[in-house]
């Protein structure tokens, strides 16, 4: 499988504060790679040290196999980028600007082009300082999604975007998906990115907390117990311990301790039972939530 982008071991201060702390992750040719996690984690952080315009403190970023940090216009040739927040030249319109920075990349201008200007309902007439911020994200997505690159990197995508053009924007990706490209996207909202994504990794104040396909951190995830039991004090230290009025108890429970937990409720006397997983939903606000960790044993 082929490497389009491996990050190793990535740390990045600004003073003294550590934005981030040794990240490190691969991206393989034809995967969309989903980025996820809260304000402030550090994804803007990841994406700008790839593309050089952020000077990493250590680690190394390897782009189809060679240092990304070493020739940052060789990098930028191979790469599309949408930053978060678009920022055009005023004074150009958003036709101008496309066929502007499809030149600087290198890239030829194909009907693909106008196809997608349509797709994205652009007026490209308009100058740049005239649009909104989801008109601006437009100028910039239809550019990139125009490009024939090896990698190409979304930043908060859809930010701007109204539901009818994130699903454009989704069914873009999947184009891309389909004809073998590589794409990285960032996300805070899991749903915005769950339909498009092969494998996805988890920031968390600058520490890559999972990285895995969505199904493999579904399967890792800790399962919820609902039991009715004669004896429920073996499990009052289990995670999330509760105890309904009806004497129902619920705990969760690590995959790996299932065995140990299922003998414990029989010693315990239990009359009914419910094991379920977590939705992916669940999974991810645990990483949103400050102070919970993400495995329970
Ligand atoms: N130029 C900078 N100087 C100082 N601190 C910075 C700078 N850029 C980012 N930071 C800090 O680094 C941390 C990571 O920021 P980053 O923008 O990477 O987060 P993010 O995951 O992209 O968040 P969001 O989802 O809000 O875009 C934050 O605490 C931020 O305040
Ligand atoms: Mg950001």
């Amino acid at each position: 499988m082929t490497k389009v982008l491996e990050i190793s071991h990535l740390n990045k201060t600004f003073g003294k504060f550590q934005a981030l702390s040794d990240v490190s992750f691969t991206v393989n040719q034809g995967q969309v790679f989903g980025f996820l996690g809260p304000n402030g984690a550090g994804k803007t952080t990841t994406i700008r040290s790839v593309l050089g315009l952020l000077k990493r403190d250590s680690g190394t970023i390897k782009l189809m196999g060679e240092d990304a940090t070493g020739n940052v216009l060789d990098t930028h040739r191979h790469i599309a980028y949408v930053p978060g927040d678009v920022y055009l030249w005023p004074n150009l319109t958003g036709g101008e600007t496309i066929d502007l920075l499809l030149r600087m990349g290198g890239h030829a201008r194909t009907k693909r082009v106008d196809d997608l200007i349509k797709l994205f309902e652009l007026d490209p007439r308009k100058k740049n300082r005239t649009y909104s911020k989801g008109n601006r994200q437009k100028v910039a997505l239809i550019a990139a999604f125009s490009a024939n690159v090896d990698l190409y990197i979304f930043d908060e995508p859809t930010s701007g975007l109204d539901p009818l053009q994130a699903r454009n924007f989704q069914d873009q990706i999947l184009a891309l998906k389909q004809a073998g490209k590589t794409v990285l996207l960032s996300s805070h909202i899991l749903s915005e990115v769950e339909k498009v994504v092969d494998c996805v990794a988890v920031i968390r104040q600058g520490q890559i907390v999972e990285v895995g396909s969505l199904t493999d951190l579904q399967e890792h995830a800790a399962l919820r117990i609902n039991a009715q039991v004669q004896d429920w004090t073996p499990f009052q230290d289990y995670p999330k311990f509760h105890q309904e009025l009806n004497g129902e108890i619920s705990f969760t429970v690590a995959r790996a301790l299932l065995p140990k937990t299922m003998t414990a409720l029989v010693t315990a006397g239990v009359t009914d039972l419910k094991v379920t997983p977590p939705t992916l939903e669940d999974l991810f606000m645990q990483y949103y939530d400050t102070g919970a960790v993400a495995h329970e044993s």
